[in-house]
């Protein structure tokens, strides 16, 4: 998370929109991430928790955002203290008074008063909204602070009687993403697409698939992005490996290579997957395979648009994809009994998408009772599609080996259909062949 852009009257109005959904003599409670250590004295790169990021564009760990609707502050912070000799080791900090001035808090207090406040502010509200179960030593320690409060019962203080996922409420906000969160979410696909290309530009037989992430990373990091998941890089046999990240092996002539890597803008992913040939060529196979899963997969973004269900680009690809090993002959049988019988899994067992947005596996449901969510305006889904013949495959002959092809795009619905924001990765064969050129 490096550059910001989001400004502060946007978190201002989530928090007002959350309130406001809350009602009152509610409380909602929100931890900050915290930081995991990596080995002496070394922290993993700190990332902060989306839903606290979402609310408060609060970017540090040991902190914890307290909403209470309609009391005279509604907004609250407990963070970290200034401290300058901290500071000179570790980096700057806000303090409650940075806190107050620059993130729009009401009243700010040091974190190390979190204990002594907390259970006052508990008191005579009817409902905590949290993130209950998600992290168990939030969850203990807002017990004993719900305990604290009914040791008071006896001086006719109320207690809160009810606790709420807050998820229920938030989520259904994230996955309706504001002309805001668009924005970064363009940009954020705009600099995963450039670094993809950069990537087939790169590309030659006798590399290694670390030096094609190199390229990935560099664009990230020029473009003031850092990595929304570790890349994927596989070559040959790599490439059937769905989350294949140890990317070490040398990328041979003949090969494909998949490369799944997106970037994370301002706490906003993109996620994008293309898969080309090492040498630049496709083969025969690895054309008619490529020509399948493009074919699956613009199929499944033209399903992408307000009132369809999320299953129907699922739906759609498997049936194109289906289709397709039967008509190369790596499937035998009638399309419609294949796919009651999921044969087509051995060659393709994932789903065809997911919601993406701070997440890259973004928060929403996907599902309402029964039934398969409608796609609305604002949502954003993922269409990868794929399909993977590892080297040993049952009843295959050996020419398909070890070819592994998805094609992953970012799809926003929008009032009239869809935009595919990763536009700018090439994904044609002629676009991909024509970019690979020396
Ligand atoms: N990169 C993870 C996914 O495609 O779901
Ligand atoms: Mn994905
Ligand atoms: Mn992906």
């Amino acid at each position: 998370m490096l550059a910001r852009t989001i400004p502060p009257a946007t978190f201002a109005r989530r928090r007002r929109a959350l309130m406001e959904r809350m009602g009152p003599g509610s409380i909602a409670l929100l931890p900050a991430a915290s930081q995991a250590p990596r080995n002496r004295d070394v922290h993993y790169p700190f990332r902060q928790d989306s839903d606290f990021y979402y609310l408060t564009g609060f970017p540090e760990p040991e902190a914890i955002a307290v909403l209470v609707p309609g009391g005279e502050q509604e907004f609250l912070l407990f963070c970290r203290e200034r401290d300058p000799l901290m500071e000179t080791w570790h980096g700057r900090r806000a303090g409650p008074e940075g806190a107050m001035a620059r993130y729009g808090v009401d009243n700010a207090h040091p974190i190390s008063q979190l204990d002594t406040l907390l259970p006052g502010l508990l008191e005579n509200r009817e409902r905590v909204f949290y993130a209950i179960g998600h992290n168990p030593t939030f969850d203990q320690r807002v017990m004993d602070w719900l305990n604290q409060v009914r040791g008071k019962a006896r001086t006719g203080v109320r207690a809160p009687v009810t606790f709420v996922a807050l998820e229920h409420l938030l989520h259904a906000m994230r996955l309706r993403k504001e002309p805001e969160e668009i924005a970064v979410m363009r940009e954020s696909a705009r600099i995963a697409a450039s670094a993809h290309q950069r990537a087939m530009q790169t590309c030659r037989p006798g590399m290694m698939e670390y030096e094609l992430e190199a390229e990935i990373l560099h664009t990230f990091l020029r473009n003031g992005a850092g990595w929304s998941y570790p890349s994927i890089v596989g070559g040959g046999d790599n490439s059937c490996i769905l989350h294949y990240t140890e990317n070490n092996a040398p990328l041979r002539n003949g090969d494909i290579v998949l490369i799944d890597a997106g970037a994370e803008l301002d706490g906003y992913a993109s996620d994008i997957t293309r898969s080309f040939p090492v040498n630049g060529r496709f083969s025969a196979e690895q054309r008619a395979l490529y020509e399948v899963v493009l074919a699956a997969q613009r199929a499944a973004i033209a399903e992408v648009r307000p009132g369809q269900p999320f299953s129907a680009p699922h739906d759609t690809a498997v049936r194109t994809l289906t289709e397709g090993l039967v008509a190369l002959g790596l499937l035998q049988g009638d399309v419609d009994e294949l796919i009651a019988h999921e044969d087509y899994k051995p060659f393709y067992m994932h789903r065809t998408g997911h919601w993406l947005g701070m997440d890259v596996h973004d928060v929403g449901d996907y599902k309402v009772g029964d039934e398969w969510r409608l796609f609305e305006p604002g949502m954003v889904t993922t269409i990868e599609p794929g399909l993977y013949i590892a080297a040993g495959s049952a009843g295959v002959e050996e020419r398909w080996w070890r070819i592994g092809i998805r094609i992953e795009d970012d799809v926003l619905v929008t009032t009239e259909g869809h935009e595919v924001l990763t536009v700018a990765a090439a994904k044609d064969i002629d676009a991909i062949e024509a970019l690979m050129q020396p």
